[in-house]
């Protein structure tokens, strides 16, 4: 029998009905069998300041230490002004420091998102593919998840309603639980 693939999911919004949050709720109930989804909520990760690398917060040491417990990563991302939120670049930043101590090296990340608008957050998952480069992650290209006018795909409960998102969200997932197995030989 083949381990289970254990995922962190995390959302780059603190806001309480937040869409992104809802793909991720989504993808909690649609994880494939053999794998886990586990949600990390940014909330309370403190502004990065190189001066306290070395004296992280105990939120950056979890969210540390769950990214390292991790088999692989799920990243939804919503679009602020063309790219990533800040608060989605502080948490990685912080998960990425001091030097030598980067918690996604040679991670499998996949990443989907979700806005208002009609690109579905693509710019900011290419900004995002671009922060693997440095970061070392295994990024899977497909399929890509881009979810426009939200809205119209989520009710006001906080869920997915629209099946085509979900049917996306559900391949989204098997293709890194066969990507991270696939890397882990
Ligand atoms: C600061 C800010 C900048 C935004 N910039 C974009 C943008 O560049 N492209 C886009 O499609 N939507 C943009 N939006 C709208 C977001 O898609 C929308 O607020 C979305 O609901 C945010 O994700 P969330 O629901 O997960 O919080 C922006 C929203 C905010 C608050």
């Amino acid at each position: 029998m083949e381990k289970t693939v254990n995922i962190l999911g995390f959302a780059g919004s603190l806001r309480k009905g937040s869409y992104n949050k809802a793909l991720l709720r989504a993808a909690v109930e649609l994880v494939p069998k053999g794998a886990k989804l586990e949600v990390f909520d940014l909330d309370g990760i403190p502004p990065f300041n190189q001066d306290l690398e070395n004296q992280p917060a105990q939120k950056v040491k979890e969210f540390k230490a769950k990214i390292r417990a991790a088999d692989a990563i799920l990243i939804v991302t919503p679009e602020y002004n063309y790219s990533i939120p800040g608060v989605l670049k502080n948490a990685i930043d912080c998960a990425s420091r001091p030097h030598g101590d980067n918690a996604f090296e040679h991670k499998p990340v996949a990443i989907m998102g979700a806005s208002i608008g009609m690109t579905g957050s693509s710019r900011a998952q290419y900004h995002l593919r671009q922060c693997f480069v440095f970061l070392t992650c295994f990024a899977l290209n497909q399929p890509e998840v881009m979810v426009p006018f939200a809205h119209e795909k989520i009710d006001k409960d906080g869920k997915v309603t629209d099946q085509k998102t979900r049917e996306k969200i559900r391949e989204l997932l098997e293709s890194l639980v066969a990507w991270t197995r696939r890397l882990k030989g």
